[in-house]
């Protein structure tokens, strides 16, 4: 049994047959989010990139929980100089974990870790993540325009389930994603990475009604709602 439950903006908790495989824990800072850092358990978290809005509360979960921390490598090593277990990767490379495999995709986005004082950390590439785990494949965007690579991610494999940005602004806007949807012909797409701020306020049902004409299944998700794969 495989659950996806979204926590606000880009912040996704999986129940992969009781392993929990948190992503992007922006909770505390999140005018969105109906959960508390310190109400998330987790065996493992997963970060696409270092910006303040997908690193979020990884490090103090991490430190609590003991989850090991999954991330490009550079990311990853800023993690682990924190005191966190961590398991570094890069762009396609996969990797088979307890709970299923993960390969990292390409994003096209930013990685640096904006500091408070504006000093700021740039933490390599940004990446997505493409799952294997019971038979099932899911493909999680992280924050990226669209690329006409996602045509190959979909050709190559039997999506049962996408998670995209439709937030436009920092990343795909509704028109591009449903274009991402069309190239990754999924059984069901998931909308993220909107609604947070005014700024990426877009309506989800726009992106459910684009996609509905390409031939593929929308699902809104309420924050704190869950998807459940059959
Ligand atoms: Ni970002
Ligand atoms: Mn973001």
């Amino acid at each position: 049994m495989i659950t996806a439950t979204w926590h606000g903006h880009s912040c996704y908790l999986f129940d992969f047959d009781g392993t929990k495989v948190l992503l992007d824990p922006f909770l505390s800072e999140s005018p969105t989010a109906d959960v508390k850092p310190d109400e998330v358990e987790t065996d493992f978290i997963l970060l696409t990139h270092g910006h303040g809005d997908h690193v979020g509360d990884a490090i103090d979960i991490a430190k609590r929980t003991g989850a090991m921390v999954v991330a490009p490598y550079e990311l990853a090593s800023y993690c682990g100089a924190q005191g966190l277990e961590v398991h570094p990767m890069h762009i396609g490379g996969g990797h088979d974990f307890p709970f299923g495999r993960v390969q990292l995709t390409i994003a096209h986005h930013g990685s640096a870790l904006v500091e408070d004082d504006g000093r700021t950390i740039y933490l390599g590439n940004p990446c997505g993540f493409l799952f294997k785990v019971q038979g099932k494949c899911i493909y999680f965007a992280g924050d990226t325009g669209l690329f006409l690579d996602m045509k190959l991610i979909g050709d190559r494999n039997r999506l049962d389930l996408a998670i995209l940005p439709i937030g436009d602004n920092f990343t795909m806007g509704i028109e591009d994603a449903v274009t991402a949807a069309e190239y990754l012909k999924p059984k069901v797409v998931i909308p993220m990475h909107y609604g947070t701020w005014e700024l990426i306020d877009v309506d989800p049902q726009l992106f459910v009604d684009g996609v509905e004409k390409v031939g593929v299944k929308g699902v809104i998700l309420e924050v704190g709602g869950s998807y459940a794969l059959e």
